[in-house]
């Protein structure tokens, strides 16, 4: 028998009181309240800016100087403070001899468990994936229980941490002899055509006395054939590592165009009888880091096309799920992204699972905060006893991915300016080192004067230029043997669907209400417009690429509105906190991708603007094209290298607006229609629509399909700033897991069953039922208008 791994998703009871008896096996918990993990409990809110309200010192100097309120700055939501969880799991007494491991993947935060009323363990950083030992104190033939207590700090994060068990939890059940925890490292050392070799080092262990095991482990490609096999058998006690080395003929690359996967089985037997079974997925894919061309993968020049990821699921929070995050992804992918920075945290680790299996590259971030300070009670608390076993944490858990591409060690961090920060730097890469010498360390840098002189900036492999378009030419000239890249970029925000007038204006930090243009010309001071990182790119053909802050809008830090309550999430997003596309996705689409996009930008519904300067702007990748309202020609447009806006997307900028019918015809380089974009003025809201992404969804309590509620006049046009109240209804075995519009100021519950529009558009997040299959009915209905109604399946 080999070992098994249980999820606990069902069955925990959860509270936020405290009290030191919750984990006594015969503690009451029936008043608390059913839960499943994942499970992110402030995500239901209620919103209110008391929320972890904090101040800091003014810095900007635009403004009068004195204290400055925050309020939405980790959500609004009721995160701060104690939650216990609880679950009875029952042991049977044929497990008698086994070994019990409890695997936590992260918990919000500073988590302690016990089991049976015995303190087994915690880990304070609730983003570090961790196990414990169970074995001496789980009772065999009876119930036992698990108590777990969790507490957030105020003050404690610089956007939403999420709150419990957001992670995964599982319990593990193995023989005396097994592969130990993350107990593979699997490397690639040589590479060609004809050949990979594989060198793989198993740490197994063995809590019973010393014996003979026999480690056997096969390659097997991504149809299942086993390619290659080795059998070691040694007298083994302890805890031991066995070296393997295999010959894969005709390896089949990892590739973002072709993410091939092996895997190697690792087989454990003692006396002839198999005791464990354990699997470690791979690539072989060569990665180069030239600093004078750029990044390579398996030979072949790429530009990471990246962005910069928080780890919140929009209305689900913090709680993952895997259907949430690979949308994510595909999103991110069909918009031309080929690279994700986990800022600033290590990610779950299904998010490097879809990467590998998608073809994303990754940068896995430990740290955004070291010793020095960003918040009163951060990271810094704990890095002085933490950071080198999260560290270490990271890098046993995430190495064998291909995926991964390089370790960040840290994010802005304030010992830019510290004299201690190369030393630090140092000692944080030399554990990236230890544990996995084939990658290369990065950090991101905002500070470069202060980088670069401390020596910070040397101590990686590959610098990390936050917010430096302009600066790349000066780095690379700097660092002539280290490569070059922006780590972090643009920073422009927008509120979907919402423009202003005249649209080159600047935000100022007083607009009501509350909103940020999606011309794609605003920025905070240290931010720029993606035209101007493109240029760069385009420019500094030694330059890796980019990371854009970021892909999703994440719940907290609502700059420009930090302190402009209801503001309550961010508004840098490409794609907006429901997971609506902005129209800077088509910017990055039209510049990123091959797919042929032509996107028009503002609406064309402005009644009482008749007659006003209304700019029009089109992200395409054609190079020419014609605008027309109402059939007459606006003129035709060029993208011109020699304007850094011109050069990317394709502006009218004295347009008058009437109402009617917005064109834009692009034209092939022989002078032929290529494309056309209509947009059309709309009449009075008539109708909701539903739009599902897909029509079927697994029945195991974890499926989900997305569903977009648009609100269309009687002629199908979408109304481009309806914002009626829509209730949701679902019929069949199906729940509401959350609603979203994308509006950062909403301060409506994601999971209640009702939610105004926001310019038109609204997405349900609708889940499945474990092992209730069948047809769903879902209707949105708003007063006066026709409601939507359509039947998904659950299999
Ligand atoms: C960066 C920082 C990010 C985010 C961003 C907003 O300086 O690394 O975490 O705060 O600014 O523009």
């Amino acid at each position: 028998m080999s070992r098994t791994v249980t999820r606990l998703r069902d069955g925990w009871k959860f509270t936020r009181t405290d009290n030191p008896a919750h984990p006594n096996p015969d503690f009451d918990d029936s008043a608390w309240t059913s839960v499943r993990v994942p499970h992110d409990w402030a995500i239901a809110g209620p919103f209110d800016r008391e929320h972890d309200r904090m101040t800091q010192a003014r810095k900007q100097a635009d403004v009068e100087a004195g204290v400055q309120e925050i309020t939405g700055r980790t959500g609004g939501l009721p995160h701060v403070g104690v939650g216990w969880y609880r679950l009875r799991f029952n042991v049977p007494a044929e497990a008698a001899g086994k070994q019990f491991r409890l695997e936590v993947d992260g918990s919000m935060s500073n988590c302690t468990v016990y089991c049976n009323g015995t303190h087994v363990g915690g880990w304070p950083c609730g983003y570090t994936s961790f196990a414990l030992d169970l074995t001496s104190v789980v009772q065999l033939g009876r119930e036992n229980v698990l108590a777990v207590r969790l507490e957030n700090l105020p003050e404690s994060s610089r956007w939403y941490p999420g709150a419990g068990l957001y992670r995964n939890v599982r319990l593990v059940v193995l023989h005396p002899v097994h592969v130990a925890h993350w107990g593979t490292y699997l490397t690639t050392p040589t590479l060609t055509d004809k050949e990979g070799t594989v060198s793989l080092e198993t740490t197994i262990r063995n809590a019973g006395p010393e014996t003979a095991v026999t480690l056997r482990t096969a390659i097997h490609d991504r149809n299942g054939t086993m390619v290659c096999m080795e059998e070691t058998t040694r007298s083994l006690s302890g805890v031991e590592t066995i070296r393997q080395d295999f010959i894969v003929p005709d390896p089949q690359r990892w590739d973002p165009e072709a993410p091939n996967l092996y895997t190697a089985v690792s087989t454990v037997r003692v006396a002839g009888e198999t005791v464990d079974r354990y699997e470690t997925p791979f690539g072989f894919r060569s990665l180069d880091f030239d600093p004078d061309k750029g990044f390579f993968i398996n030979g072949r020049s790429l530009k990471l096309k990246g962005v910069c990821m928080h780890h919140d699921l929009g209305p689900l929070g913090a709680a993952v799920n895997v259907a949430a995050l690979r949308r994510q992804l595909h999103m991110l992918q069909d918009m031309g992204c080929n690279a994700i920075r986990t800022s600033h945290n290590p990610p779950t680790p299904e998010l490097l699972d879809l990467c590998d299996r998608m073809g994303l590259l990754v940068i896995d971030e430990a740290f955004d905060e070291w010793a020095l300070p960003k918040m009163t009670n951060g990271y810094n608390l704990l890095f002085q006893d933490w950071a080198e076993k999260d560290l270490r944490a990271m890098i046993k858990r995430d190495r064998n991915h291909p995926c991964l591409i390089l370790w960040s060690i840290g994010n802005e961090i304030p010992e830019q300016n510290s004299p201690q920060g190369a030393d630090v730097a140092q000692f944080l890469c030399d554990i990236c080192k230890d544990e996995d010498p084939t990658r290369l360390t990065t950090a991101g840098f905002n500070q470069a004067d202060g980088a670069i002189r401390n020596g910070l900036a040397a101590a990686v492999d590959v610098p990390g230029w936050n917010y430096k378009a302009n600066c790349y030419v000066e780095f690379h000239t700097l660092f002539p043997d280290k490569p070059t890249y922006g780590s972090e970029t643009e920073s422009t925000y927008s509120s979907r669907g919402e423009y202003f007038f005249p649209a080159n204006e600047e935000i100022g930090p007083f607009r009501v209400p509350h909103h940020v243009s999606s011309y794609d010309n605003e920025f905070p001071n240290w931010g720029y417009s993606p035209d101007v990182e493109f240029r760069a790119q385009d420019e500094c053909p030694f330059s890796l690429g980019a990371f854009v802050w970021t892909g999703f809008d994440y719940l907290g830090e609502p700059t420009p509105f930090s302190e402009a309550w209801p503001s309550r999430s961010s508004y840098f997003g490409i794609i907006d906190l429901a997971g609506l596309p902005k129209d800077r996705y088509f910017l990055y689409q039209s510049t990123w991708s091959q797919t042929p996009v032509l996107h028009l930008l503002p609406h064309w519904t402005w009644p009482g603007r008749e007659g006003e300067t209304t700019p029009v702007h089109c992200y395409t990748n054609f190079s020419s094209a014609e605008l027309f309202v109402n059939g007459v020609s606006q003129g035709r447009r060029r993208k011109s290298v020699k304007m850094v806006t011109g050069a990317y997307r394709l502006v009218w900028p004295g347009v008058r607006y009437q109402p009617g019918e917005l064109k834009v015809v692009a034209y092939d380089r022989d002078g032929a229609v290529a494309a056309e974009t209509v947009i059309r003025t709309a009449g009075e809201a008539a109708a909701v629509e539903l739009l599902p992404d897909r029509q079927a969804m697994a029945a195991d309590g974890d499926g989900m399909i997305f569903i977009t509620a648009q609100i269309v006049d009687k002629d199908g046009n979408p109304c481009p700033r309806a914002d009626h109240g829509l209730s949701v209804e679902i019929e069949g075995p199906g729940t509401l897991e959350g609603l979203c519009n994308g509006d950062p100021t909403s301060l409506e519950s994601f999971k209640g069953s009702r939610m105004r529009a926001f310019n038109g558009k609204c997405v349900l997040y609708l889940g499945s039922v474990d092992g209730r299959p069948g047809d769903i009915r879902v209707t949105v209905s708003a007063d006066g208008l026709r409601s939507g109604q359509i039947s998904l399946e659950s299999r």
